[in-house]
Parts: C-alpha cells; structure tokens; sequence
C-alpha cells in the first residue's frame, strides 16, 4: 500500500450485482463507484463519456434493473460492467474510466494519484 490510497469499503459490503458510490475526495458527491458482477469488483471514475455528467439517477444507483448494464441516467446510455463500454448510446464504442485499486486486509483500497481535486 502506498501514501495516499484510499480505503473506499470492506469487499464483503460489496453485494453481487449490485453497485455503491464513493466520494473520496470529500467533494460532496460520489466520484468513484464500485460494483460487484460475475464475482468480479471493478471500480470506475463517475462520469459519463458522453457529458461527462455522474451516472446515477440518485445515491448508489448505477445499473440496470436487472443488474445487466451501467446506465446513464442522463440519455440511457448502457455500459458493460466487466470493462466499461458503452453499447448503447450516444457514447457508443467509448469506455468508462476504470480505476486502479487492490485488496488490503479486506478493504478494497483505491490507489493514490487518479482522482484530481475540480475546482468547481
Ligand atoms: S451524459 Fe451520459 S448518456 Fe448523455
């Protein structure tokens, strides 16, 4: 672990198919989103590549009904949550931005140095 990760949860919080928003930077909104599919976790920057606009139509909800697709709420575009790509949409063929973390005794830790402050 190096100086400036950022513990976002404990991986047993992390439900399958289900997804949580983080606000790491203290920003007072959520940044970061982490979700849980196939038994894989897979951490993501919250941001459209269409507007760059947060994805959820409110707090911790970034899938679709069935779990299947991340959605923005936004203009419904759809994203596959194993890599992040747009298949539907106006963004179509772009990805997400995913982030980089590991396992530390049971935490999922976001590593240090991908998130940057706005000033707005
Ligand atoms: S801002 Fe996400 S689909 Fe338009």
């Amino acid at each position: 672990m190096s100086h400036g990760d950022i513990a976002l949860c404990l991986m047993d919080e992390l439900v399958e198919g289900q997804a949580l928003g983080f606000d790491p930077l203290q920003e007072g909104k959520d940044s970061v989103f982490v979700l849980r599919h196939g038994g894989e976790v897979r951490v993501y920057r919250n941001s459209c590549p269409h507007l760059d606009v947060r994805l959820e139509y409110r707090k911790d909800r970034f899938l679709s009904a069935d779990g299947s697709h991340i959605v923005c709420y936004a203009h419904g575009a759809q994203f596959l949550p194993e890599s992040g790509l747009c298949v539907y949409g106006p963004c179509l063929g772009e990805h997400l931005s995913a982030l980089r973390w590991h396992l530390d005794d049971g935490w999922l830790m976001l590593e240090a140095g991908q998130l940057v402050l706005c000033a707005g």
